[in-house]
């Protein structure tokens, strides 16, 4: 039974720019968030339809983080050095920066947004344009032999039927592939108070312990996880067809007990979630508006999908962040979904008149302190409400 526990209000979709004087008919809908007790689950009460997210104007680019680019070389040099290399599959290939680690001539990729799954066509890749449903499986199966390696990133947690979503991995893996898959982690987020990890695409925040009952029930099995530092905690799961070839190592076990052990099978665990969410808002709230009030120029680093999250939820707009810098060229000279902040480029917006930066891309603060030297020794601060809200200078902040 699923259990409402969160409220985020009305929200946009959280990658959907828009043009100045073109914001009639915005769609906004309810983001409530429940809990599964059969399953553990934690997802949204109702899912966005997923082509109102994923289309030809999606603008999330992977590779304009340079962490992710080393992220995915480093996960790409791991499955080779574990695996046999084969043939392989990306379910959501987004501009190619993982599948170009892998030949052309075995590798396929998925991608529903035809502006990215262009891109890696123009990389020579055989690529489907297309939502990983039953129909795409039985073509590609039919097409294709089945897969020794089927990947992932990023993408499972959008698929709002996700019991449907493995079936079709078990139908599409070789008998014995692997199937290896990274998402946010729940944990992570509990532990870190990052509710902005919660948005239209986020349709679940996968547990290792809800991903052990969803995938038993399409007779697949994990045998391995790792922790990996991105979008601020994933978990890499590896998972193979139930009695597959490979050794079960103690990282399964250990990370269910770690997170039992911490409440994620208990309803209270997110009742109480959802108190320090609302804390967090009202002290955000307080705190920008002190900073403002005395005469401060606050702007938003990063114009990250989380930052629609908090930007909507506790409502904070153009009167208190002046604009979002954000690296990406399709989202600058854009209005922020939902609260209309402007959105430029890094070169025109954050200069000397910059006093704080809200770090809506609170998880690359390694690569940004390492970039925004400059802002840090001449007294700029970032702002941030990881894992609780305050001012920082770049040392002090959370890690990634
Ligand atoms: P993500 O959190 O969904 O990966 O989005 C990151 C966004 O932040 C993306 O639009 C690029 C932007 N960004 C910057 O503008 N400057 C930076 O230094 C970094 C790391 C990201």
């Amino acid at each position: 039974m699923k259990t409402k526990f969160l409220d985020l209000g009305k929200q946009p979709i959280a990658n959907a720019f828009l043009t100045p004087g073109k914001c009639e008919d915005e769609f906004f809908y309810d983001l409530e968030v429940g809990f599964d007790s059969d399953t553990c689950l934690v997802s949204h009460m109702n899912f966005v339809d997923p082509p109102l997210m994923f289309n030809d104007e999606y603008v999330y680019h992977t590779s304009s983080s340079q962490t992710m680019v080393d992220h995915f070389d480093m996960t790409s040099q791991i499955i080779k050095n574990r695996f046999r290399e084969g043939s392989i599959l990306e379910i959501g290939s987004n501009d190619g920066t993982f599948i170009r680690n892998f030949s052309p001539a075995t590798s396929v990729a998925i991608e529903p947004c035809k502006n990215f799954a262009k891109i890696t066509v123009e990389m020579g890749y055989a690529t489907y344009p297309r939502f990983w449903d039953y129909d795409l499986v039985k073509e590609i199966v039919g097409r294709h032999e089945r897969f020794d390696i089927i990947y992932s990133a990023n993408c499972m947690c959008h698929i709002p039927n996700i019991e449907e979503a493995f079936n079709n991995v078990y139908y599409a893996l070789a008998d014995d592939g692997v199937f290896i898959f990274e998402d946010p982690s729940l944990l992570e987020m509990l532990e870190r108070n990052s509710y902005d990890q919660i948005y239209d695409e986020h349709a679940h925040v996968f547990s290792v312990t809800s991903l052990r009952s969803l995938l038993n029930k399409a007779n697949l099995e994990i045998f391995s996880i790792e922790k990996t530092p991105v979008h601020g905690g994933s978990n890499r799961v590896y998972v193979q067809k139930s009695g597959g070839p490979h050794p079960h190592d103690d990282s399964v076990e250990l990370e269910i007990k770690h997170e039992v052990d911490n409440g994620v099978c208990k309803l209270k665990t997110y009742t109480d979630f959802a108190s320090r969410v609302e804390k967090s808002k009202t002290q955000l709230l307080e705190l920008l508006r002190d900073i403002k009030d005395g005469g401060n120029k606050i702007i938003s680093y990063g114009a990250t999908s989380k930052s629609t999250s908090v930007f909507n939820y506790c409502e904070i707009g153009p009167d208190l962040i002046d604009y979002i810098t954000d690296t990406t060229p399709d989202k600058q000279g854009k209005l922020s979904p939902g609260v209309h902040i402007p959105v430029i480029s890094p070169e025109e917006g954050f200069d000397d008149s910059v006093d704080y930066a809200f770090l809506g891309a609170w998880n690359y603060l390694e690569e940004i302190t390492k970039k925004e030297s400059k802002f840090l020794r001449r007294g700029g601060q970032f702002i941030t409400h990881v894992p609780e809200v305050r001012v920082c200078r770049g040392e002090t902040a959370p890690t990634t």
